[in-house]
């Protein structure tokens, strides 16, 4: 099959791009060529999306595009120029209005209000899941066929936002019994899916032609269950320290990503359903969640490979405070 990626050179779009050349595709990434290098075996068309798709582009044809834009008249020139093709439309968790209830699905979840026009997300990071929403009904109404899928936390090799990264970063060298401080409750629900898995799932569904609106997400698991799963692949024994919401916010430690935070900790009950959704729609349609231990390692390794990479969170430092505190 004939495929073009909407960007291709980052974490999730490169992933795609890099299985769809593995399994034997012609893929084609279009991208400015300024976040990074472009897979092997695949070609590079250049293209800033804040422009007109140029006429020679637009004529070609591709049986698969695979977008992950934030930006409703990005999406529109696309799916105009190519109607025909399968179309996936990476959109995200955040088009829920409800972050409280577990056990959601797309069936079940409200959306919040789309936001047509286009918005400068440096300035209003709000604006992320109502264009998205935006995005969405684009690619449903322009597309002959259109898969949705809207992914919660991706983690693993390439990730560049470093939130999942923190903690195979912060086990890696822990002594036996060290203490490692964790937040909120070992039983709080938490849910990651693996970006190669994410692609892989993407480039199936345009081998198959699947269609509709589903979760990229995991099985929702306990923070206590993957933290100790992802040490266990690492081959430590730390010893856990849980800290409460209340601690950490007594610590001024952020949640979920940023300076001084502290990666996969939201506060409860504000986020019960945020990384709790039911992702067995998801998995009966396909898609396929390898242990959080090998993606642990995996993340380790090539954060090691990668002396750039962003990792999130506390320092040690910051770390040793909080710990002291609740000795
Ligand atoms: N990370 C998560 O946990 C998470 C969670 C939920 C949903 N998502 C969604 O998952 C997707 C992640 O995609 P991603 O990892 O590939 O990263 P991304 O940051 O969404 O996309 C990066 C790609 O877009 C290209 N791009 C950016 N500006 C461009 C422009 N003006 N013209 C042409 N291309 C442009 C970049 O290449 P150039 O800069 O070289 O042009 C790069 O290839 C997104 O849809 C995101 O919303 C992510």
């Amino acid at each position: 099959m004939r495929f073009l990626v909407l960007g291709g050179t980052v974490f999730l779009s490169r992933a795609v791009a890099v299985e769809a050349a593995a399994r034997g595709h012609e893929v084609s990434v279009a991208a400015r060529g300024a976040s990074g290098p472009v897979p092997d075996g695949v070609r590079h068309v250049v293209l800033d999306r804040a422009e007109e798709i140029p006429a020679d582009l637009a004529a070609q044809e591709f049986d698969a595009v695979v977008d992950v834009a934030r930006t409703p008249s990005w999406v529109a020139r696309a799916v105009a120029a190519w109607p025909r093709a399968h179309w996936t439309f990476v959109s995200t968790i955040n088009v829920y209005a409800d972050e409280t209830t577990p056990g959601g699905t797309p069936a079940t979840l409200p959306l919040v209000d789309a936001q047509p026009e286009d918005v400068d997300l440096g300035r209003h990071p709000e604006a992320y899941g109502p264009m998205k929403v935006a995005c969405e009904q684009l690619v449903r109404d322009g597309a002959e066929r259109a898969f949705v899928v809207r992914p919660g936390l991706i983690v693993g090799p390439g990730d560049p936002t470093g939130r999942f990264t923190y903690w195979p970063a912060r086990l890696a060298d822990v002594e036996p019994g060290e203490p490692v401080l964790a937040g909120g409750d070992p039983s709080d629900t938490v849910q990651v899916i693996d970006v190669r898995d994410l692609a892989a799932w993407i480039v199936t569904a345009a081998e198959t032609g699947l269609t509709g609106d589903l979760d990229g997400v995991g099985p929702a698991t306990a923070l206590g269950a993957l933290l100790a799963e992802a040490s266990a692949g690492l081959g430590v024994e730390p010893r856990w320290t849980w800290a409460s919401d209340a601690a950490l916010e007594v610590h001024d430690v952020a949640p979920w990503m940023g300076p001084r935070s502290l990666p996969l900790w939201l506060p409860r009950p504000a986020y019960d359903g945020m990384l709790a959704h039911d992702w067995s729609p998801s998995r009966d349609a396909g898609l396929a969640a390898r242990p959080i231990a090998e993606t642990g390692r995996d993340t380790l390794e090539w954060l090691r490979a990668t002396p750039d990479a962003v990792v999130t969170g506390l320092t040690r430092e910051q770390e040793r405070e909080v710990l002291d505190s609740l000795a």
